[in-house]
């Protein structure tokens, strides 16, 4: 079967509605993230203030060859900045995009202080979104529009895309 690959911004919800067809559906899940932090046993945030973003974006290419071994990947929303990540992507399965508003971000964002590339002023986070937003449409093979609907609904729809290309 093929794989899902979550993509979507900052607190589009892509780890949590992985979790949650884990623990409901059974799916073999893993966040990029969360692999990241693991293996170099630093937090993002620590890993982009000691070594940088580039260096961040070629443990995000090597971790996603490397998770194949999974049926749903919550990838970090800064996937589609490197090209390569397209290609192994498309090899492995489906690609969804979780859209979610840029005021929903907002307001679920609002307090957070681990995301390195969120700790800007609104105006460059608000470009961001709009940059990456036209990135994901392009590559994505189906897109969720996730406001207003709850992780159950998500995980849902996302098991119909699974299970139609069995
Ligand atoms: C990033 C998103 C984060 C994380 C890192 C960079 C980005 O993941 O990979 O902080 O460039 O948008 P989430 O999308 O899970 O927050």
């Amino acid at each position: 079967m093929k794989k899902i690959y979550l993509i979507g911004f900052m607190g589009s919800g892509k780890s949590t509605v992985g979790r949650y067809l884990q623990n409901t559906y059974a799916q073999r899940f893993i966040d990029t993230d969360q692999y990241i932090e693991q293996t170099t046993q630093k937090e993002i945030r620590q890993i982009f203030a000691d070594e940088g973003e580039e260096k961040f974006r070629k443990y995000e290419i090597h971790a996603l060859q490397l998770l194949t071994d999974y049926d749903v990947i919550a990838t970090g929303g800064g996937i589609v900045e490197r090209k390569e990540n397209y290609t192994t992507m498309h090899n492995h399965g489906i690609i969804i995009y979780l859209q979610t508003s840029f005021p929903e971000i907002m307001s679920r964002l609002k307090y957070d202080s681990s995301r390195p590339l969120w700790d800007q002023q609104i105006t460059e986070r608000e470009k961001l979104y709009e940059r990456r937003h036209s990135m994901y449409e392009q590559i994505a093979d189906h897109i969720i529009h996730t406001d207003g609907l709850s992780i159950e609904e998500i995980s849902q729809e996302i098991m119909g895309v699974m299970n139609r290309n069995r």
